[in-house]
């Protein structure tokens, strides 16, 4: 087994971060591809609860290599902080760590940037995170970006921070003096940030071909979801960044043959946070029974996130652009108690029914879904590491969710914690 991509499916927020740190101890290193500080990994480990943002999950993982890739943007004083609370825990990701040379930074200028794009934006806004994501990736598109290899040179650096404040600097509205004192603010930001960093900051790609060329197993690992994916996202309800499994080869330095087989995890329901269109969005009663019951409240913001049914529409695409192999279910148990349980097999747009998620935002939200509806069960799940040993509806619901994706489901999760996951059926990827 080469590697591993594992990606989310839905809108994000599916769970990824468990499902990487139980594959964790069987890889050599593991690698962050895209996004920066606006996902949110929730990891429960002996009772003990991290929220990563940008570092990778492995970092919890004695003798695993984490690597932050070059498709990833990386906030200096988030990095500080979040690399501050990992240490607080008793771990030392600092010698196992490895920041690609080619990683763009997030500065406060792009918070600026963006926080004047969603205000005139008005009832359209994004409801990005206002992490300063996009117009990082903005700069990056735009060749005006700092990226970490700058920080080995600080003439070099204040150059690219001069001319990236001019142009910032010109849509906000600053001044001379501002565009420079702005330059300097970030300048001593990252002189701060290089003092600690700069020796964990090196050739990510040319560590990953090395671990894959001495036949070590590499986990490409997946911030946000194909839903949220630049390219096949719900544009322009997306992040900036790719998150389908393709972006693992682009974002890390290797050829797309390295990743080898693509892990989709979804969760046995559905959630977003932020606007765009949902289809199968919950009523307001079982949306908030499902916020209660699974803590559905965004790990890096605090929001409420919106509930929805099962989307079988969603997985069947989500299948086709990531190139999906096996499917793990998380999060089975929050639906324990519910009496019937739905699942989009396909949807109603304007009189017709289709069966292919549609690009436009406007259609999307013109789409009625077409609901099977399964009987709920009554048992609780939580924390049941059996397939036998559930209750025979929710394996009903599982072997649906199969025949309805037609992606073999390999895992499912009945709670936060690493042990109550359950194995189903062969697998390539686990254990
Ligand atoms: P941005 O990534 O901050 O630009 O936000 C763009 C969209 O992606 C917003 O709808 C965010 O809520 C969403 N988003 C970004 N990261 C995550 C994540 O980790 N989980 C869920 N939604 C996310």
């Amino acid at each position: 087994m080469p590697g591993v991509a594992v990606v989310g499916t839905q809108w994000g927020d599916e769970g990824k971060g468990k499902v990487v740190d139980l594959l964790a101890p069987g890889f050599h290193t593991v690698v962050r591809f895209g996004g920066g500080h606006n996902a949110g990994h929730t990891v429960v480990a002996d009772g003990r609860k991290l929220v990563l943002h940008l570092l990778p999950s492995a970092v919890l993982h004695p003798g695993v290599r984490s690597v932050i890739g070059n498709g990833c943007v990386v906030d200096p004083e988030a990095c500080l902080a979040e690399l501050d609370e990992v240490e607080a825990a008793g771990l030392d990701p600092g010698a196992r760590l490895l920041f690609s040379e080619r990683a763009h930074c997030i500065l406060d200028v792009h918070r600026e940037v963006e926080a004047l794009e969603e205000s005139l934006r008005g009832k359209g806004e994004i409801g990005t995170t206002r992490r300063g994501i996009g117009p990082a990736y903005e700069d990056k598109a735009g060749r005006r970006g700092v990226r970490l290899a700058d920080l080995r040179d600080r003439d070099q650096r204040d150059g690219r921070l001069a001319h990236l404040m001019a142009v910032r600097g010109r849509l906000l509205g600053w001044s001379r003096e501002r565009q420079c004192e702005e330059a300097r603010a970030a300048g001593a930001l990252l002189d701060r940030f290089a003092e600690r960093v700069l020796p964990l900051i090196g050739d990510a790609s040319l560590a990953i071909t090395g671990a894959l060329a001495a036949g070590h197993a590499v986990l490409f690992e997946g911030a946000q979801a194909a839903l949220l994916d630049i390219d096949h996202g719900s544009y322009p309800f997306v992040t900036s960044s790719s998150a389908v499994a393709a972006g693992a080869a682009v974002g890390s330095g290797v050829g797309p043959a390295a990743v080898g087989r693509v892990l989709g995890v979804a969760k046995a329901y559905q959630t977003r946070v932020g606007g765009g269109p949902m289809p199968t969005e919950m009523t307001e009663a079982d949306n908030a029974r499902v916020v209660r019951r699974g803590n559905e409240y965004g790990a890096s913001t605090g929001r409420p996130r919106r509930c929805g049914w099962f989307d079988a529409v969603v997985l069947r695409y989500s299948r086709r652009v990531h190139g999906l192999d096996e499917l793990a279910i998380t999060k089975l148990d929050v639906l324990d108690g519910f009496s019937r349980i739905r699942v989009a097999v396909r949807y109603r747009l304007d009189g017709e029914s289709v069966s292919e998620f549609p690009a436009d935002p406007e259609a999307i939200g013109r789409c009625r879904p077409e609901y099977r509806t399964f009987s709920g069960w009554r048992r609780p799940t939580g924390g049941v590491t059996r397939m036998e040993d559930l209750p025979r509806e929710a394996r009903v619901y599982l072997d649906a969710l199969e025949e309805l994706t037609g992606v073999p489901i390999t895992l499912a999760s009945t709670g936060p914690d690493r042990l109550a996951s359950i194995r189903r059926g062969p697998s390539r990827i686990f254990p």
